[in-house]
């Protein structure tokens, strides 16, 4: 179901009538902890742990929390790890001994992240996954975007235009649950064509750290071993697609290229409005951060939090709730990320345009 777009109220009826999650039974028991406050008895404490404030979105991210949490009286610890996943184990340990009431975790590794849900747990402390998921682990409660659903949508944008020709894809941090979604979103759209020799890929690297440096390696190599012969590089996200394209700058074929994304960060939109990057996926973050605040509260309060989707994470199948993405490209792009004031008019146009 598609419902990012639509306004609170008529989302909140959706979600209302689509399903609802139940807060995990207090499992606390020889750890000494204390249950979590019924509602009205204190403030509830959240503990935000993000793998990195590296993309832009995430200090965007991290911004919009801080502010919901303000809003609703809910006091916030946020720990960033920088990509360090025995930090950021380190980090939640220390906000579930201060006494968080729910945890909302951006794991960096997925899978090692496994270890924060059950540390949680054996306080009787649901968490939250927030933007990636965390593999094979209990987890409470997804809040995502469709992030198969985006690959899929900058497969199918690349196709359209580029129906025929060499293409590179290129993924992101193999640690990062959404890079292998964003993979298969991606090789539904185009498998077809591959099938039939329509398309042939030259390169399906992930790039670590979603690193653009790791693009713009994949992307020469690319480059050299088809004697600069691409037609369309699949990056998965605007940071790759800026290492790409910079690797296409150097040989004179930055705008020739078609180049995919995602994040709508303000350098990749620029980069839409001077025709080096073709589309980005634009997300809006003032509802994932915003969802994961209010559901956060409601599992400290062992209300039940409503849901719109499942995602199975190896172990269970997750609540979830997940918002839609919009596919943006020069043609869309006022009536989106400028008319919604994701960017200003004059950040991405230059000053008077
Ligand atoms: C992904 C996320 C993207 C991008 C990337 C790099 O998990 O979905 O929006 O920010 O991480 O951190």
């Amino acid at each position: 179901m598609r419902v990012a777009t639509l306004p609170l109220v008529v989302l909140m009826t959706l979600l209302a009538l689509t399903g609802c999650v139940n807060p995990p039974e207090q499992t606390a028991t020889d750890t000494g902890a204390t249950p979590g406050p019924q509602a009205g008895d204190r403030p509830i404490r959240i503990g935000f742990s993000m793998d990195t404030l590296k993309e832009e979105r995430w200090q965007r991210d991290k911004m919009l929390v801080e502010q919901r949490a303000r809003e609703l009286g809910a006091v916030l610890d946020v720990q960033v790890a920088n990509g360090d996943d025995a930090v950021q184990t380190k980090q939640a340990d220390n906000m579930l001994t201060k006494g968080v009431d729910v945890l909302i975790v951006a794991p960096h590794n997925g899978v090692i992240a496994a270890s924060i849900v059950e540390a949680a747990h054996r306080r009787g402390v649901p968490v939250i996954a927030y933007d990636r998921m965390i593999q094979n682990a209990d987890v409470d409660l997804y809040v995502s975007h469709q992030v198969e659903r985006m690959g899929e949508m900058q497969g199918q944008y690349a196709l359209q235009r580029k129906p025929k020709g060499n293409y590179i894809l290129i993924g992101g941090s193999p640690t990062d649950y959404n890079a292998q979604l964003l993979r298969k979103g991606q090789m539904k759209a185009l498998k077809p064509a591959i099938d039939r020799g329509d398309i042939k890929v030259i390169s399906e690297q992930f790039a670590r750290e979603w690193k653009a440096e790791e693009a713009l390696r994949i992307t020469e190599d690319a480059l050299t071993r088809t004697g600069n012969r691409i037609d369309a590089i699949v990056a998965s996200n605007d940071g790759t697609a800026g290492g790409a394209i910079s690797a296409l700058e150097a040989v004179g074929l930055a705008g020739k290229v078609l180049v995919t994304g995602q994040d709508a960060q303000k350098d990749a939109v620029q980069r839409i409005v001077k025709g080096t990057q073709t589309m980005t996926i634009y997300k809006q973050i003032q509802p994932l951060a915003f969802s994961a605040v209010d559901a956060a509260i409601k599992l400290a309060r062992k209300q039940p939090v409503e849901t719109n989707d499942k995602v199975n994470n190896g172990k269970i199948d997750v609540p979830s709730i997940l918002h839609e993405p919009i596919a943006v490209d020069k043609a869309n792009l006022d009536a989106t990320i400028i008319a919604d004031g994701y960017h200003k008019r004059e950040e991405i146009y230059g000053p008077g345009k």
